[in-house]
């Protein structure tokens, strides 16, 4: 098969929502996340073309604030899939990184993708943490009485509250299922965004907000301190912004922290991996 990768444009917007639906049977984002992704001036929106016409296969280029190259929303149409196309993908990425200077990448699959796994091997990424989701769906929760009273801490002050917890979190801040190493540059750019809050009451801490699709859910990236203020907190904003769920990820291995969620009403869902290497 002739293949041609270029930039997807916003009239075939529709086409490369098509090819995401039948990858992942339905459940995609890519709508969601297109005014988003469409606009970034750093990372392309790849298109797969057969035959340069046909478009099957796409992926999303990313730079993350300490210069690691994020990919997402790979997906190639069932009917072509084994045929190349990821790996035409993936050294597209490489390609985009040589040219950028970019020196690792990520990305994150499900934990038994062997498809998604098996190639980003090929690549040389490998495992970098292993995190469960767990989901709470808002639909008869009441407000909750007490929630504190977080505010956005400035970057100095957001470095030394999540570098504390860095450890605790298996070195990854997830929003969105975006996994953002935990290091200065990460922080420093989700305390501009305001994302870093600290309740001084009790001194709790959380990495809260979403990168996008604000309205699926809110997110809880990382908490620590007193967690039933963090998630009442988490709750209260919440229910507030009508979304339908408070979205959390764990580290597999931290069965306690993942009770904390369940005792609060939260669901264990997916199970995911993150894994990273040399970009090129
Ligand atoms: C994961 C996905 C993008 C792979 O794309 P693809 O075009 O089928 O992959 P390629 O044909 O380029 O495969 C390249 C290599 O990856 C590995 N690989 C790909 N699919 C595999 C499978 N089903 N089982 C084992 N290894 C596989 C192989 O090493 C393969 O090389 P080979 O065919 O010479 O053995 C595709 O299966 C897909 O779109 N899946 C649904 C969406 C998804 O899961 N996306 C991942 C992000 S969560």
């Amino acid at each position: 098969m002739e293949l041609v990768v270029r930039t997807v444009t916003r009239p075939e917007l529709d086409k490369a929502v098509e090819v995401e639906e039948k990858a992942m049977k339905g459940s995609g984002y890519l709508r969601d996340v297109s005014e988003l992704f469409l606009s970034d001036e750093v990372g392309p929106l790849l298109g797969a073309y057969k035959d340069g016409e046909e478009l099957v296969g796409i992926a999303k280029y990313t730079v993350l604030a300490d210069h690691t190259a994020w990919l997402e929303t790979l997906r190639v149409a069932p009917e072509y899939q084994r045929q190349g196309v990821g790996r035409r993908l993936y050294e597209e990425f490489q390609k985009l990184s040589r040219e950028k200077g970019v020196e690792s990448m990520a990305m994150y699959t499900g934990l038994k993708n062997i498809p998604s796994y098996s190639l980003a091997r090929v690549f040389g990424l490998d495992t970098a943490g292993r995190y469960r989701e767990y989901q709470l769906d808002l639909a008869g929760v009441a407000m909750p009485a007490d929630a504190g009273d977080f505010r956005p801490v400035g970057e100095d002050e957001a470095v030394e509250l999540l570098m504390a917890l860095k450890e605790k979190y298996e070195g990854f801040v997830i929003f969105n299922r975006t996994f953002m190493r935990i290091n200065e540059p990460v922080i420093r750019q989700l305390a501009k965004e305001g994302k870093v809050l600290r309740d001084e009451a009790t001194g709790s801490v959380m990495a809260f907000g979403n990168r996008f699709l604000e309205k699926r859910s809110v997110q809880i990236a990382m908490m620590g301190g007193d967690y039933d203020k963090c998630i009442a907190w988490a709750v209260k904003v919440g229910l507030e912004k009508g979304v339908p769920q408070v979205v959390t990820e764990v580290p597999l291995d931290d069965e306690a922290l993942g009770q904390v969620f369940v005792d609060h009403g939260f669901k264990a869902a997916a199970e995911l991996q993150v894994m990273s290497g040399p970009a090129c």
